[in-house]
């Protein structure tokens, strides 16, 4: 037996920026450059922008081939920007990726070569998967447009497309070459987006900061009115908390069955292929820390008044309490979402792993779940949000 043993060291720059694509802007510039100055003299890039960012922001597209065209020949556009469809078609959608292979092949791009993508999680996961099986690997340059994105995805090492109904069957774990992170992008989203990836943050501030939990907390109702300001630093600690897990954990590719961040989505998951992605990725995740706590707090892992204490600061930041979807059973009566369980297990592999909270601040693992306490968790949350309706609050789909 030969015994292979060799390890390879990954680091990449996430830069906190305003207005990239400004002609006065050195950010792209400096990123591309940065790693290897005095290196090849001109950085070869494609651009990939999602269509939802472009129909909110007609201009970006001339705007960034011009910022481009003003840097040559330091760095040079390999061709004209690609616009591919947003959100989930990005990777239900098998041409997507196709096509975008055709055209790093027909831009001869090499693995010096670079793919700057903008746009939401799922652009950023359908081209990242692109770049990375392109030459079994291109550099790629995110810049995560969404609240969701910059707080969370965007600024990890996973890409994806979905197959088989199944979320990201089809992916891999690749670091970026960098990720700018541009408050300027939001400035033309609409607020359900920019509240929805709010619930990232409260995910991560749940599992692991316990302060940063009480500033969302003090901060709700600025960001529930989409408060730019007020999104800046969450955004910010809530990449950092994320970015510290992959680079300490010990498992940054995910190699054992856990996957602490992952707290409350093995509903989410389920909910969003449920209801068609009509939920958006960080509502359903909402929806999931809810049933999680109400189930913690069934199990008496978690106290009734940190329960209560979640689910308020949900309602605070104007994320759905409740969809349709969770009402829905099979023949025998199991709610359907039940089923998100063992997809979740199935996708990471091993011994089914989910992340509870017992207390604000501080996540743990258990390996099984009881269906009689799960059942109640859906009744509270059920039972709550009903409550709510009745007192003039939202109820159900945002
Ligand atoms: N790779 C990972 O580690 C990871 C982690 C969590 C989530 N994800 C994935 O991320 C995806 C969700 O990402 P998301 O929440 O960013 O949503 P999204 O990518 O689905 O985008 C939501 C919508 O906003 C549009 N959009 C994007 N930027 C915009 C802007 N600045 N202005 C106006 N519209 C804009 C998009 O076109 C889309 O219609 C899911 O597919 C999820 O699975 C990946
Ligand atoms: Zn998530």
């Amino acid at each position: 037996v030969v015994h292979q043993r060799f390890s390879v060291g990954f680091e990449y720059p996430v830069v906190f920026a305003a207005d990239t694509f400004a002609p006065a802007s050195e950010t792209l510039a400096e990123v591309l450059e940065g790693r290897e100055p005095g290196a090849a003299a001109t950085r070869r890039a494609l651009l990939v922008l999602d269509a939802g960012l472009v129909a909110a922001w007609p201009e970006l597209p001339a705007r960034a081939e011009a910022w481009f065209a003003s840097r040559a020949p330091r760095v040079t556009l390999a061709g004209v920007p690609l616009v591919i469809p947003g959100g989930e078609a990005a990777k239900n959608d098998p041409a997507v990726v196709a096509r975008l292979h055709a055209a790093f092949h027909a831009a001869h791009l090499d693995r010096h070569s670079f793919v700057v993508i903008a746009g939401g999680g799922a652009v950023l996961d359908a081209a990242g998967y692109a770049a990375a099986t392109t030459h079994r690997g291109v550099r790629t340059v995110r810049l995560p447009s969404t609240v969701l994105a910059q707080a969370d995805s965007g600024v990890g090492v996973k890409n994806g497309v979905n197959a088989f109904a199944a979320k990201n069957f089809v992916g891999t774990f690749v670091p970026p070459f960098a990720v700018i992170v541009d408050g300027r992008f939001l400035e033309c989203l609409p607020r359900r987006d920019r509240i929805a990836g709010v619930a990232e943050a409260v995910k991560v501030a749940l599992i692991r900061d316990a302060p940063f939990f009480a500033r969302i907390e003090a901060a709700a109702t600025a960001l529930a009115a989409g408060d730019l300001q007020a999104l800046g630093p969450t955004i910010r600690r809530s990449a950092e908390l994320h970015l510290a897990h992959i680079a300490t954990s010990g498992d940054p590719f995910e190699l054992g069955s856990a996957r602490p961040l992952d707290f409350g989505h093995w509903a989410a998951h389920k909910l969003e292929t449920m209801t068609g992605h009509e939920l958006r990725h960080g509502e359903a995740v909402a929806l999931g820390i809810l049933i999680d706590s109400a189930y913690a707090a069934e199990t008496g892992l978690l106290g009734a008044s940190d329960r209560r204490r979640i689910a308020a600061l949900l309602a605070a930041l104007g994320l759905p309490r409740w969809h349709a979807a969770l009402g829905s059973r099979d023949a025998a009566g199991e709610p359907l979402v039940f089923r998100g369980i063992e997809d979740f297990r199935e996708h990471l592999g091993g011994t089914l792993t989910v992340t509870l909270v017992d207390r604000v601040g501080h996540g743990l693992e258990v390996h099984a779940l009881d269906r009689a306490a799960l059942m109640r968790a859906l009744a509270v949350v059920k039972a709550e949000a009903e409550t709510e309706a009745a007192a003039g609050a939202g109820f159900g789909t945002p």
